[in-house]
């Protein structure tokens, strides 16, 4: 006899935030200040979204195989869609954030050998099991906080073991946990120590090693770079992506953090799916970034841990930019899993509406991992993704800040967290 797969009904929410009714695949401009919100609803689902209608409705939805949750009024809301995470590191730069607090610089610490490279010296010496159980105990957290989604980097380790190391550890934790994980291959985060003197070395590294070797395992979806003031030249990672996209590679920028080095400009014309930061955009990148189709993907976290002057929000959704929010949970430049703290910072500090904020942390976030056709709205037929809230109306997850408001977390139709002191 088949077995038949049971359902689960949520009844009486106060308000369903379905983000889209029209399965679009991304949101500019102006339909960034619409979420699609549905009063008194209810929602059927089994592993996709089966049914989306009136609470008035819902009770004929019921038969033999649905199990009822009563959401007592409270809000329900797609899963975040975490597009730019450094979540699988070693170690802790608590000390160097001290040192920041007294006045010393990112780039001065990086300068000292700190930065990055403490981390790749933590990453380094880490086993693939050390990096896993630390890796999970994040990527968990984020669960907690209503991320069902997430991109992890390699990048702390910028050999070609040890970034493979990184990567195992990763699609390790991709079989383990119930949260969705894309990786990428960012072995053009800094230069190791031991190419300091010729950068190009490494770059001829990267391309004729290390990118063939993540292609063939088939350990990553992605090639990012960091192509900034002091790091990749917007030459060595147009090499570097070239590369990666002879080898089957999708492509991911951090663009334009530190310093203007029109590396938006070269993420649109090489058709990567993000360019990421844009601190520093240029007024060309802003243009390039609002015609072109890679998605813009800002990270307030970074902003404000590195107090460094907000990217242009505004201006980017105005030029017509598909614009996500991420975290970008790394140790060094934003030591935070929480997309809630991410969306407080960007409707406070870059000036976002809460309806503008939620469409970037959701369907333009699966925009910028390509997975917005299953993934980022709900809607009949998507993946039961999604967040039971503690409040009434969505408002509040902006509005009181600084504490988790998720109650509930459902993947793929399957209750994966319950806060425990949900009654
Ligand atoms: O996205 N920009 C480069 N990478 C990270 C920082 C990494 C670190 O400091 O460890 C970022 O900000
Ligand atoms: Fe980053």
């Amino acid at each position: 006899m088949a077995v038949v797969r049971r359902k689960t009904l949520l009844r009486n929410i106060s308000e369903l935030v379905c983000i889209s009714h029209s399965a679009e695949l991304q949101k500019r401009g102006a339909a960034m200040n619409d979420i699609a919100l549905m009063e008194n609803a209810a929602l059927l689902m089994d592993e996709h979204i089966l049914w989306i209608g009136p609470e008035s409705d819902a009770s004929a939805q019921i038969d033999e195989h649905t199990d009822v949750v009563d959401c007592a009024q409270r809000c329900v809301m797609p899963g975040f869609v975490d597009s730019h995470t450094h979540m699988v590191f070693a170690g802790s730069r608590s000390h160097e954030f001290a040192r920041r607090l007294q006045g010393a610089s990112y780039q001065q610490i990086a300068a000292e050998g700190g930065g990055i490279l403490s981390t790749v010296r933590a990453v380094r010496a880490a086993s693939e099991d050390d990096l896993v159980a630390n890796g999970r105990r994040v990527l968990l957290s984020a669960l907690s906080y209503g991320t069902t989604t997430v991109e992890v980097k390699s990048g702390y380790a910028l050999t070609l073991d040890d970034e493979l190391k990184m990567l195992r550890a990763i699609r390790r934790l991709r079989e383990e946990l119930p949260i969705h994980i894309y990786a990428t291959f960012l072995g053009a985060h800094d230069f190791p120590p031991e190419y300091a003197h010729d950068r190009e070395a490494y770059v001829d590294l990267l391309c004729t090693q290390m990118i063939p070797a993540v292609a063939a395992e088939g350990l990553a979806e992605y090639c990012d770079a960091f192509c900034d003031v002091g790091y990749y030249t917007v030459e060595q990672t147009e090499r570097i992506f070239g590369t990666a996209q002879e080898h089957g590679l999708k492509l991911r920028l951090h663009a334009d953090e530190l310093g203007c080095v029109h590396a938006a400009e070269l993420a649109v014309r090489m058709n990567a799916r993000s360019a990421d930061h844009l601190l520093f955009v240029s007024e060309e990148g802003k243009k390039a970034l609002g015609e072109g189709e890679t998605v813009a993907t800002l990270l307030p976290g970074t902003a404000y841990t590195l107090r460094l002057p907000y990217a242009p929000a505004q201006e980017l959704m105005q030029a017509g930019a598909c614009v996500a929010l991420a975290s970008d949970c790394n140790p060094g430049s934003s030591y935070s899993e929480n997309m809630q703290q991410v969306l407080s910072l960007a409707c406070m500090n870059m000036h976002m509406s809460m309806e503008q904020s939620l469409n970037a942390a959701t369907l333009n976030g699966a925009a910028a991992l390509d997975v917005s056709a299953t993934r980022g709205s709900l809607e009949v037929g998507k993946e039961a993704d999604l967040l039971l809230l503690d409040c009434s109306h969505y408002s509040e997850l902006i509005y009181h800040y600084g504490v988790n408001h998720v109650q509930s977390v459902w993947i793929g139709g399957r209750r994966v967290h319950r806060k425990s002191t949900e009654g």
